[in-house]
C-alpha cells in the first residue's frame, strides 16, 4: 500500500474511442484536483483505463501492473479503471496486490476520494453502475485539440452473444440534449473543429422528447466554428429514416458510417442475436450510399464464431463484396467469460481462425487500397491535427476519415483544401491548393 498524496498523474487507454474519451475526462478531473500529467515513469499515480472485449485485451492489464515496478523496488499509486475493472473487480487486487484502486466506467467521477483513500493506506474498489451520474460530476473539459470525442450513449441492451459490453457498461442509456449541447459548445471553444459523437449503440440515442440522433446533428450543425460532425458507433437496427437523410442534407456531418455487420450468414448471426440478417444489412447500405454516393463505409466482423463453417464463412466474403468497405476492423472469435457463446460447443480451432482471418483481412485490404485510390486527383478539404515527421508537413484528414499528409503553412487545427496526389494502403498525400484572391 502507498502512504502518500499524489502529485502528478498518467492515464493509459486501451481499447476503444469510448476509453479514449473516459481517459481524457479522469485527466480533467485529476488536473481539477491539481495533480499535473506526466510520463508513466515518473508519475506517482497510473492509472489504466482497461478493455474487456476480447481475452488478450484482458490479460494484459496484468502485465502491464508488473511492468510499472520501479527499478529502486518502489512502485507508483495504481488504479486500474475501464471494463477489466467492471468486469473482475475484487479478483483485480486478489491477482495483482499491488493494485491500489478499482474503479469501473461509470463510478470513475469519484476519482479523487478513491486516490485520497489509497492515499491514507486503504485500498479502494467501486463498481457501481449509476447510469449518467457521473456526467454531471465531471469538472469542465479542459485541454482540446482539433477532433474531439463526445460520449452521449452508453451501454447497450443488445445482448450480442459474443460481447461483454452489456455486462461491462450496463443497460442503454443516453445523456441529455442541454448536457450535450453544452459540451459540445465548451469543446469548441477550447478549440475543437470536429466532434465525434461516441456511443456502443450511438444511433440509439435519444433525447428526453425522444428525438434520435439526426435531431441532436441538426442542433450541433449550428454550433458556430464546429465544421465536421461524426458518430460511432451504430447498430444496424437503429439506423433511422431521418439520420440516412442527415447524411444527404447536414453539411458538416462526414461521409463515413461505421456499420458493424460481424458475419455475413443468416446462421451465425442468428446465433450471434444479432437481429438484422445480411439482406436487411445489405439494404441499409442501398439507402445510406442513395442519400449520400461518395459516404465511406467501415465495419466490424468476427472469424470464427462457435459452429462457423466453411460456407457461412464464405458467405462474409462475400458480404463484403457485396458491400466495398473503405475501412474495417477483424477478430478473431474470443470467448468471454458469463457471455453465451462462450460455453457454446463446436468452438473453431484456432489455426482455422487464424487462416479465415488472414482471407478476410486480404480483401478487406485491397477494398481499402482501392478506396484510396479513388480519391487521388480529388480535391477536398484536411482538417489539420498534427506535426508530421517531415519540417513542415502536417498530418490531418479528410472527410472520409483518411490520413493525408501534405506540406504547409496553414496550422492544426485548419481546414484546408487539398488536392490529393497518391494513396498508399493507410495514408494519401496530397497538394494544399492555394486560394485565388477574389
Ligand atoms: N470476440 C471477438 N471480437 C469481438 N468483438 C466483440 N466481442 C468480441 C469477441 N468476444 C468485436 C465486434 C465488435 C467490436 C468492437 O469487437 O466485432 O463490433
Ligand atoms: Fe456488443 Fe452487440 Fe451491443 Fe455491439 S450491439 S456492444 S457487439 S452486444
Amino acid at each position: 500500500m502507498i502512504d502518500r498524496n499524489p502529485k502528478t498523474f498518467h492515464v493509459k487507454s486501451f481499447g476503444c474511442q469510448m476509453n479514449a474519451y473516459d481517459g481524457g475526462r479522469m485527466a480533467d478531473l485529476l488536473e481539477a484536483q491539481g495533480l499535473t500529467a506526466a510520463a508513466a515513469g515518473d508519475a506517482d499515480l497510473v492509472v489504466l483505463n482497461t478493455c474487456h472485449i476480447r481475452e488478450k485485451a484482458a490479460e494484459k492489464v496484468y502485465s502491464d501492473i508488473g511492468r510499472l515496478k520501479r527499478e529502486d523496488g518502489s512502485r507508483p499509486m495504481i488504479a486500474v479503471a475501464g471494463c477489466v475493472a467492471q468486469a473482475e473487480g475484487e479478483e483485480i487486487p486478489r491477482r495483482a496486490p499491488s493494485v491500489d484502486i478499482v474503479v469501473g466506467p461509470q463510478a470513475y467521477h469519484r476519482l479523487p476520494q478513491m486516490v485520497a483513500a489509497a492515499a491514507r493506506g486503504g485500498r479502494a474498489l467501486d463498481t457501481e453502475m449509476p447510469a449518467t451520474a457521473k456526467f454531471g460530476s465531471l469538472p469542465p473539459r479542459r485541454r482540446q485539440g482539433p477532433s474531439a470525442f463526445l460520449t452521449v450513449q452508453e451501454g447497450c441492451d443488445k445482448f450480442c452473444t459474443y460481447c461483454v459490453v452489456p455486462y461491462t457498461r450496463g443497460a442503454e442509456i443516453s445523456r441529455g440534449w442541454a448536457a450535450v449541447v453544452d459540451e459540445a459548445k465548451a469543446l469548441v471553444d477550447r478549440g475543437a473543429r470536429e466532434i465525434t459523437l461516441l456511443g456502443q449503440n450511438v444511433n440509439a440515442w435519444q433525447s428526453e422528447e425522444g428525438r434520435g440522433l439526426d435531431h441532436l446533428i441538426r442542433a450541433l450543425d449550428r454550433i458556430p466554428g464546429l465544421q465536421r460532425i461524426r458518430y460511432t458507433t451504430s447498430h444496424p437496427n437503429d439506423m433511422t429514416e431521418g439520420l440516412i437523410r442527415a447524411h444527404a442534407e447536414v453539411g458538416t456531418l462526414m461521409p463515413y458510417l461505421h456499420l458493424p455487420v460481424q458475419s455475413g450468414s443468416g446462421r451465425v448471426l442468428k446465433a450471434m442475436n444479432r437481429s438484422h440478417s445480411a439482406r436487411s444489412y445489405l439494404a441499409i447500405i442501398e439507402r445510406v450510399r442513395a442519400a449520400r454516393a461518395d459516404i465511406a463505409i467501415s465495419g466490424d466482423f468476427i472469424v470464427g464464431f462457435p459452429g462457423e463453417t466453411d460456407a457461412e464463412f464464405e458467405d462474409t466474403l462475400k458480404i463484403v463484396r457485396a458491400v466495398n468497405y473503405a475501412q474495417a476492423y477483424s477478430f478473431k472469435y474470443s470467448p468471454r467469460p458469463g457471455t453465451p457463446a462462450a460455453s457454446m460447443g463446436d468452438q473453431v480451432p484456432a489455426e482455422l481462425m487464424d487462416e479465415r482471418l488472414q482471407r478476410l483481412q486480404a480483401l478487406l485490404g485491397e477494398q481499402q487500397l482501392a478506396f484510396n485510390r479513388a480519391t487521388v486527383g480529388r480535391r477536398t478539404s484536411v482538417l489539420l491535427e498534427r506535426q508530421g515527421k517531415k519540417p513542415g508537413q502536417l498530418i490531418g484528414k479528410s472527410p472520409w476519415l483518411q490520413s493525408v499528409h501534405l506540406e504547409t503553412d496553414a496550422a492544426i487545427g485548419d481546414v484546408v483544401d487539398v488536392e490529393i496526389l497518391s494513396a498508399g494502403p493507410n495514408s494519401l498525400a496530397g497538394a494544399e491548393l492555394v486560394k485565388q484572391a477574389a
